[in-house]
């Protein structure tokens, strides 16, 4: 079962920034973690979100409206992107921040993180933002089909540890489709909650 998304809106400052008068669910993780992947996956498509194997692709953040069920999925740029300029990461960091706090349309974050790499600083920072916002996170850990069994349950044990007060973080692979069910009935459940 998939998604229909389409295509809203993109803002690439916070001049342009909209705030849709309708639930949002949005996808934040550090660049190159599969956020637009994510997005095609849910919506069986290939080319709905742009996808790059050079980190930093997304730089603007996109409003993808499920017309069905009333509510929009929202790609934000990655963070700890190391190879562009530091008043490029500030800007964007700027801009995510802005898009986040005092979003009362917002159901809910989330946080993509790479299955492969050990917990990095910067997802934890972002996962305790998004904790004061009072917003509830949905940890999905990416790139499954990378991994095996081993390094899985490793993954997943160790997210479940860090982030207690977040739902159960579900492995995904946008290879695979590996637990994009799962997802997209949490994502359901955020948005009526
Ligand atoms: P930014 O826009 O730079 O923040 O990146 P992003 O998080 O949107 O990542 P994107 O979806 O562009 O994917 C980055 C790279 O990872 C691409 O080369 C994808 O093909 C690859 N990728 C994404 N998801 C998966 C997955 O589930 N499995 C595998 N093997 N590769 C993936
Ligand atoms: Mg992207």
């Amino acid at each position: 079962m998939y998604l229909t998304l389409r295509l809203e809106t993109t803002s690439y400052t916070k001049d342009q920034l909209r705030f849709p008068d309708l639930p949002q669910i949005a996808l934040a993780g550090r660049s190159n973690v599969g956020k637009s992947s994510l997005i095609n996956s849910l919506a069986g498509q290939k080319k709905l979100a742009r996808i790059s194997s050079t980190p930093g692709k997304t730089r603007s953040i996109n409003f993808f409206l499920a017309p069905q069920e009333n509510f929009y999925l929202v790609d934000l740029p990655g963070y700890g992107y190391a190879r562009c300029s530091r008043v490029e990461r500030e800007k964007w960091g700027e801009l995510i921040q802005e898009y986040l706090q005092d979003n009362h349309h917002l159901a809910g974050v989330v946080l993509l993180l790479d299955s492969r790499i050990s917990p990095q600083s910067s997802d934890l920072d972002l996962a305790h933002y998004v904790d004061s916002l009072q917003t509830r996170l949905l940890p999905v850990l990416t790139k499954a089909d990378k991994c095996n069994q081993k390094q899985r349950q490793l993954a997943l044990k160790r997210w479940q540890k860090l982030l207690e007060r977040a739902h159960k973080p579900i492995l995904f692979s946008a290879r695979t489709r590996q637990g994009q069910q799962a997802l997209l009935e949490a994502i359901k459940n955020l948005v009526q909650a």
